[in-house]
């Protein structure tokens, strides 16, 4: 009798949303397939975020990223995953203008790359078309607090909260986007005290980046905690040093290509 392989089904939605104040959730970002396939084994959702414009492509924000890079990046994470919910960021100019518009590109993220889930920045202002998208099957993540998006309104990347009079905005951003349907809410850039009182008042996971250990679960940009961004912001913990590790190596192959070393016995067809 041949035995059956083992189905292997992905974390879903639901499951991410149950997960409220429970272990906590693991989550990094992700743009590319053998790095996903990685992370796949041990993050319980894996976001394709906009970030991909700085971090791949050399971008100075997130602000130009096309939807079309969006999609690229998510298919190639999609096919080298099995396990993680794959969220994918809606990027800036894609989803604002209407609900209408906002269907027309989270659908076709969604077909097009076969993730699980679409991310969208805004509280209060982006309620009504998180509505309109779950309640016309499409799962939604928000993102609040510090919005890399809204940058140049915000004057550069600032850490939100630090004046006691803002919080009540950023509580009824937090109440808002879980009243519309989100599934869980990323809180950026914000300090601790307004995260641990928004993790405590509403009934979907918090996800935190710069946003202390009192949120439902964590992200990271994956190349700043594998040490391979110039710049380390302050939230971010460096478990990796891929950086000097990668120069170290192409160091040696330049010195080998001219030495003759390389290519060798081992790497030659006889
Ligand atoms: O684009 C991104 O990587 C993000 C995370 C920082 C949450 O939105």
């Amino acid at each position: 009798m041949s035995s059956q392989p083992q189905q292997i089904r992905r974390n879903t939605v639901p499951q991410i949303a149950k997960r409220k104040g429970g272990e906590p959730i693991v989550s990094l970002t992700s743009y590319h397939a053998h790095t996903a396939a990685i992370v796949d084994r041990y993050a319980d959702f894996i976001l394709v975020g906009d970030s991909l414009g700085m971090v791949m492509h050399g971008m100075e924000s997130t602000v130009g990223v096309p939807l079309d890079l969006m999609i690229m990046h998510g298919k190639a994470v999609v096919r080298g995953t099995k396990k993680a919910l794959i969220v994918v960021d809606m990027p800036f100019g894609t989803y604002e203008e209407s609900p209408n518009m906002a269907f027309r590109n989270a659908a076709r993220i969604m077909k097009e790359t076969g993730c699980g889930a679409v991310k969208i920045e805004g509280g209060k202002r982006m309620a009504e078309t998180i509505r309109f998208l779950t309640e016309r099957g499409i799962p939604v993540m928000a993102h609040i607090g510090l919005t890399p998006q809204s940058s140049h309104v915000m004057g550069g990347f600032k850490t939100q909260g630090r004046d006691e009079d803002t919080w009540p905005l950023h509580e009824e951003d937090a109440r808002m986007v879980t009243e519309a349907g989100a599934f869980a809410v990323v809180l950026e850039g914000m300090v601790e005290p307004l995260a641990a009182r928004i993790t405590r008042q509403i009934a979907i996971p918090t996800i935190g980046i710069g946003a202390s250990v009192e949120c439902d679960g964590q992200i990271l940009v994956l190349e700043d905690m594998l040490g391979l961004n110039p710049w380390t912001p302050k939230f971010v913990k460096v478990y990796g040093q891929l950086g000097p590790m990668i120069e170290d190596s192409v160091r040696r192959y330049a010195e080998d290509v001219k030495s003759r070393a390389f290519p060798g016995e081992d790497q030659v067809y006889r």
